[in-house]
C-alpha cells in the first residue's frame, strides 16, 4: 500500500502524468495537486527520498578524521562524518535506543554519545556501550547500531542514500560532467552556506524555478539582460537513466556576473574556455540539489521539504581557491551576495504567488514555451520514478487470495 492509498486510487494520477511528458511542444504542465497535496508528499517520501541520492552537503566541511555535520531531510536526521580511515560515513542519527537525535550541529568526535541515556556509538555507527543492560535479557548490542546510509561523493558535494545498496550516483551524472569538469569543483571552496527557513512553496516549484530559462530577462528583468531567456540552450539529449536535468544560459559578454555590473567579481575559473566564460549552466539533481555556474563562481541551493508547501533552503557559493587570497575578498563577497539577493526576491515573490495560484480551483494544466524544456525533463525524471514505486507497491500487495490490484502502467517514459 502506497501513502497515496491503494492502487485504484494511484493509477488515476499517473495517468494524469502522462501529458506532462510528452515533447515540449505538446506537453501540459503537472497537475496542481503534486504541488500541494500531503499525500503526495507522503508518496514521494517512499518513492523519491527514501530510495534517490540526498545532497548532504560540501565534503569540504569535514576535512579531519572526527568531523560531523548534521542534516535533516524529509525528517530523517543524518550525521555526515570522516572517520578515522578518512572515509566518510552517513548514518541515521536516531538512537536506536528511545530515538533521540544522537547529536546535532557540527562538531568533532571520536564516538557519538547520545544525550539522554549514554548509549554510545562509533563513527561507523557500532554501538560501542550502552549502561545497565546487564539485566536486559537477549540484548545484542550488534543489533543497535545506527543504521548506515549509502555515500556517494561527486563535484565536491556528499550525498547520501537512505538504501545503503542503491546503485551509485556519479555514474548518472554524466551527461552533466563535461559542462562542469573544469570548475575542479571538488578543490574549490565554499566560504560558508546560508539556510532560509520554510519557505511557501512546494519542493518542486524550487526545483522549476532554479532550471527556468523562461523568466530569466523578464521577471529580472534588467538585472538579468546580459543572461537573457533566448538564449537558453539544452545542449544534450534527455536520456532517461539520467539523474541530472540542466540546461546552459548564454550571455550577451564574456565573463558575465549575477550583480549590478554584469560582469564577474570573482577570479575566473582559469581552466574555463571563451565558451564556458560566455554562459552559466542550471542543473538540478533531484530531489535535493540546484547547482548552477557562472565564470567566477557556482552557486547551489540544498531543497529540504518541511511539508507539501513548505521548504528549508540552505544556499552556498564556490570560488576558485586563489579568491580567498584576494585582500578584498569579504567585500567581494558581500558585493556578490547583494546581487544574487535581488535575484532570490524577485524569484521568492514569483515562487510565492506560484504555490497561492496552484491552490486555486483555477489552477492550470499551462502548456509550455520552447525555453522551459528543462520541466518537461524533470517530469519525466518524477514520472518514471512515481511509476516504479506504484509498481513496486503493487507488486508487495499483490499476494494470493487477494483481489489483484489494478496494474500499474509502464507508460511512456520519453
Ligand atoms: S535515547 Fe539515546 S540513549 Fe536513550
Ligand atoms: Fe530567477
Amino acid at each position: 500500500m502506497t501513502a497515496l492509498g491503494s492502487p485504484f486510487l494511484v493509477q488515476p494520477l499517473l495517468d494524469s502524468l502522462e501529458a506532462s511528458t510528452q515533447d515540449v511542444s505538446s506537453a501540459i504542465t503537472l497537475p496542481p495537486e503534486v504541488y500541494t497535496s500531503t499525500e503526495v508528499l507522503a508518496f514521494e517520501r517512499e518513492a523519491l527520498f527514501a530510495k534517490e541520492w540526498l545532497c548532504a552537503g560540501r565534503a569540504e566541511r569535514i576535512p579531519n578524521p572526527g568531523d560531523w555535520f548534521t542534516v535533516t531531510i524529509c525528517d530523517e536526521p543524518i550525521i555526515v562524518v570522516r572517520d578515522k580511515t578518512g572515509d566518510i560515513n552517513a548514518m541515521s542519527a536516531v538512537c536506536q535506543h528511545r530515538a533521540m537525535q544522537v547529536c546535532d550541529g557540527s562538531g568533532n568526535s571520536s564516538t557519538f554519545k547520545c544525550p539522554y541515556h549514554h548509549w554510545n556509538y562509533a563513527l561507523d555507527g557500532r554501538l560501542l556501550g550502552a549502561p545497565a543492560m546487564e539485566r536486559t535479557v537477549d540484548f545484542d548490542r550488534s543489533e543497535y547500531g545506527l543504521p548506515r546510509l549509502g555515500v556517494d561523493l561527486w563535484q565536491g558535494f556528499v550525498f547520501v542514500n537512505l538504501d545503503p545498496d542503491a546503485a551509485p550516483l556519479a555514474p548518472t551524472l554524466t551527461d552533466y560532467d563535461p559542462f562542469i569538469a573544469n570548475y575542479d569543483l571538488a578543490d574549490a571552496v565554499c566560504p560558508g552556506t546560508f539556510t532560509l527557513s520554510n519557505l511557501p512553496w512546494n519542493w518542486k516549484v524550487m526545483f522549476e524555478n532554479f532550471n527556468d530559462g523562461y523568466h530569466a530577462n523578464r521577471l529580472h528583468q534588467y538585472v538579468q539582460d546580459f543572461c537573457p531567456s533566448n538564449l537558453s540552450e539544452f545542449p544534450v539529449e534527455w536520456n532517461d537513466d539520467s539523474n541530472v536535468v540542466f540546461r546552459t544560459g548564454g550571455y550577451t559578454h564574456i565573463d558575465g556576473g549575477f550583480n549590478a555590473t554584469h560582469h564577474s567579481i570573482m577570479p575566473v575559473f582559469p581552466k574555463l574556455t571563451d565558451e564556458e566564460r560566455t554562459r552559466s549552466t542550471f542543473a538540478l539533481v533531484p530531489p535535493t540539489l540546484c547547482l548552477g555556474s557562472a565564470p567566477d563562481q557556482c552557486f547551489f541551493f540544498l531543497v529540504r521539504p518541511t511539508g507539501p508547501e513548505t521548504i528549508d533552503v540552505e544556499i552556498g557559493y564556490i570560488f576558485h581557491p586563489s579568491a580567498l587570497d584576494d585582500p578584498l575578498f569579504e567585500h567581494k563577497l558581500k558585493l556578490t551576495d547583494v546581487g544574487v539577493q535581488v535575484f532570490v526576491e524577485q524569484d521568492q515573490d514569483a515562487t510565492t504567488k506560484v504555490q497561492r495560484g496552484l491552490r486555486s480551483q483555477f489552477a492550470p494544466r499551462g502548456r509550455y514555451s520552447w525555453q522551459e524544456e528543462s520541466h518537461v525533463r524533470f517530469n519525466r525524471w518524477l514520472t518514471k520514478r512515481y511509476r516504479q514505486h506504484a509498481a513496486d507497491t503493487a507488486e508487495s500487495t499483490d499476494t494470493p487470495g487477494t483481489a489483484a490490484p489494478v496494474a500499474v502502467s509502464g507508460g511512456n517514459d520519453n
